[in-house]
This record gives structure tokens, sequence and C-alpha cells, in this order.
């Protein structure tokens, strides 16, 4: 136990600019949630990081406090083939859903602790509510259990794995303090340290459907993302991948989950979310040390998802977490009542579908939450025909929304079609802006920008 201490003399340190020792970083989380230090007294400090920052010390020290206010997993006999990927979310990000399987498949074991969705990017954990049955709270030996039976586990963040973070994000979201990085990076790495995986991949979105907009911005998180978790000994990579336009055609809960099953079955993907999910699980191959480059991992990804492996994967996930099969292989999941086509009004390529636009249209017909006690309907969406340099004729469909009612149809129907420019030509913009890698780590060197992939 560390000695008591006063925390307003850690408030105005941190206020005037100061550092804090990791015994006080210490101190601070496990009085915290002894409630010897008020919601107040936290608020103030939050917002004091959020002005000040900190150090790297610093964040490795918040990181390590908020993994010992609960349980570390471990998974002994395959510890070292386990591996994570984290988004920083986008919108119509459905990667996980079908790169965790496919991760599997491929030989990996896949401890995923997944978030719900606030604001414009969605959350696994709410996609993953709308199959019939399938249930994300489990309880550490449940977790184990499933991972070590199918593979992969796609659970929710329980009160035992880095409970702290979870208190003081509801905090952070309640005061208007989430928007720190070094809040963000301890907050991230705390969960997906405590659920225990060795290596890990980390998908940090940039462009206007990101939670953080500016590349510039984004490579400092990504940085600072794969500086902390190496100082934890996990075998950490980052992506910057481009969110200046929505993934894939699916925005919204069931849909997404039916076009992730349908890239697992084969069915034609959206080149973008298709190539996504195949590179990021490839880089967790590589980062597990399971394949010695992109290259070499790339085969081995590919012919999981061709030969039906990672389905078969996902299909027993779905069975060891409870979800109805049937619905799977149905592709019956939660549908809305009423559809209704938005359809080009001149022809051209699409030169821009505005991906914060799109998600605001989905929030607004009921499909996320604005706020963490929200409710989601989970079969509202959009389904997008046209994506990002597509050619479109005069009437061809641009969209389906999907919709509840007829009540604001046609106006989400008209702010819809504003989303989209329709024009003469289009800029390709690459899907991976950058690869950040610890610095010396040989399978990422040369590997930035425009990548021939
Ligand atoms: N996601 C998290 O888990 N934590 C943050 O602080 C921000 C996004």
């Amino acid at each position: 136990m560390t000695p008591p201490r006063d925390v307003r003399d850690l408030i105005r340190r941190k206020r005037d600019g100061g550092e804090l020792s990791a015994a006080e970083i210490d101190w601070l989380v496990e009085a915290y949630m002894r409630g010897g230090v008020s919601d107040h007294q936290m608020t103030a400090l939050l917002m004091a990081v959020c002005c000040r920052g900190m150090t790297d010390a610093e964040m490795v020290a918040l990181t390590r406090a908020m993994i010992a206010s609960g349980e570390t997993m471990r998974f002994p006999g395959i510890d070292d083939r386990t591996a994570d990927k984290h988004s920083t979310g986008g919108v119509g990000d459905k990667v996980s859903i079908a790169l965790a399987p496919l991760a599997a498949a491929a030989g990996l074991y896949v401890p995923m602790l997944s978030g719900r969705g606030l604001g414009h990017t969605g959350g696994t954990l709410d996609k993953l509510a709308s199959i019939p049955g399938f249930r994300t709270q489990l309880d550490a030996a449940e977790f184990e259990r499933v991972l070590r039976s199918v593979g992969c586990v796609m659970g929710g963040q329980s009160a035992a794995l880095a409970p702290a973070d979870g208190f003081i994000y509801a905090l952070r979201d309640a005061t208007g303090t989430v928007e720190s990085r070094p809040l963000i990076v301890s907050s991230i790495l705390s969960k997906k340290i405590a659920a225990g995986p060795r290596a890990l991949v980390l998908d940090v979105k940039v462009g206007r459907g990101a939670f953080l907009q500016g590349r510039d911005e984004a490579r400092a998180l990504a940085e600072a993302l794969v500086r902390v978790a190496t100082q934890f000994g996990l075998r950490a990579v980052a992506f910057l991948t481009d969110m200046d336009a929505p993934l894939g055609h699916a925005i919204g809960n069931s849909l997404e989950v039916l076009e992730a099953i349908d890239l697992l079955r084969g069915a034609p993907a959206a080149a973008d979310f298709a190539e996504l999910t195949r590179v990021l699980t490839a880089a967790m191959l590589v980062t597990a040390g399971r394949a010695a480059s992109l290259a070499e991992a790339r085969p081995v990804v590919d012919d999981a998802l061709g030969s039906g492996a990672a389905l078969d994967v996902f299909r027993k996930l779905v069975a060891a977490q409870h979800g109805s099969v049937d619905a799977i292989d149905r592709r019956a999941l939660p549908q809305a009542p009423l559809r209704v086509v938005v359809t080009a009004d001149a022809g051209g390529v699409v030169e821009d579908v505005n991906p914060m636009a799109l998600a605001e249209v989905v929030l607004d017909m009921g499909g996320g939450r604005r706020d963490m006690t929200d409710t989601i309907d989970p079969a509202v969406g959009i389904w997008l025909h046209r994506q990002r340099g597509e050619a479109v004729a005069k009437g061809d469909p641009l969209v389906e929304l999907h919709l509840a009612s007829d009540t604001h149809a046609e106006a989400l129907s008209a702010r819809t079609r504003g989303a989209i420019r329709i024009g003469t030509a289009h800029r390709a913009t690459p899907l991976i802006h950058e690869v950040i890698g610890p610095a010396g780590d040989t399978p990422w060197m040369g590997w930035n920008t425009r990548l021939p992939l």
C-alpha cells in the first residue's frame, strides 16, 4: 500500500504542467477506486491532463495502475499465439467481426475485448448484439474456455478487467475529457493488455469519419500507443487507415454483421473492407511472430478465408457465445420494416461520400447512441450501393435506407443524398496511410505510405 497523499497537490502539480510519479499515479487510481478520491477531484485531474498532457512514464504508470485495478488474463500453453486488434473506431467499421475468426482460422488465438458505440462510431459489441442470443458478457472462465475451444472470443469489458478504466471513462464521457491522447492511450491499452494478448495491431483511423480527424494527431496517437504497449512487452504495430469515407457498404448494426458474414462466406465484398480485414489479419500473424513478413502472412490469410475455415470458426464462435448459428446461416438478423432507395440524380462518378453525415443519419434513425444510456435499434442502417470512385448512371440506386418507420423518411433521404457528391473524377485515396512499428522492428521497415497491396 502506498502512503496516503493529498490529491489536491497532485491536481495542482498537473495543472501547473508538472509530472506525477508512478507511485502517485498508483495511489490516485487505487484511492479513486475505493472512494478516497471523489469524482470531482478525479475530474479536475483529468482536465489538467487534457490541458497539460502526460509523459510516456506517466502514461505507462496510468496504464499499469488501471490494469492493476482488476485481473489480468494469462493463457498458459497458447499465449505465444495470442494476438488482438483494436480500432479507434470509424463509420461502417465491421472489421473485427470478420477478422477475429479469420485470424483464428489462420492459427492465432484472439482474446478480443470490444466496446459499445458512442456518437458517430459504432461499437463491435452493439453489432454482435444483433445476432439473436449472442452473449458478450462472459466471466473470465468462460472467456478462456471459448478462446481455447474456438480460437477466438469476443467479449465486453467486465468488472474484472481494468475496472478503473470503466469508471474513469464514464467520468470522462460526462465531463468533456475524452479527447486527451494520454488518457486515450492508457484507456485502450489497459483493457487490451488485461485481456492477455502478446501481440496487438492498432488500426488508428484518419479522416472525417474518425475520432481524430487530422493525420498528425492520429500519427501522434499511434506512436504513443506503440511506445506504451512496447513497455508492457506487447509486440505492437499501428496502421493509420483511411476513414474519409465509410468502410464497405453497410452502416448500422445488423447490416454490418451481414456484410462481415458475406465476406467470410466468400460472397463479393467491398474491396476496402475485404482488403483492410486481410491486411490487419496478416499484420496480426507478423506481430505475433507467426510469419516473417506480410508477404508471407497474406497467403495464409487468403487460404483461411477462401477455404471456408474462417466461416467455420465464426459459426463455432456464435454457438460458443450462445448465439443462433441458424440465424447466421440464413442471414436472419433483425430487419427494418421499411426500405427507401435513394437514386442518383445525375450520372458520373461518386466523388465523395461523407462518412460523418451518413453516421449522423444512422444515429437519427436510432442505429447508434449519442449518450451511453441510449438504446439502439439493431435493424436500422444504410446500405451504400455505390462507393467512392464508382460510376453511376442517372436513376441508379445509390443508397438503401433501412428505417423503423416512415416518420422522417423524406428528410433522412434528402440528407443521405446530400452526403454523396457525384462528379466527373475521383482522386484515389490510399486505404493505408502509414504503418508505425516499434523502432527497429524489421518486418515493418520501409512500410509506410501507399503500399503496393
Ligand atoms: N476508446 C477507449 O477505449 N478509450 C478512450 O479513451 C477512447 C476510445
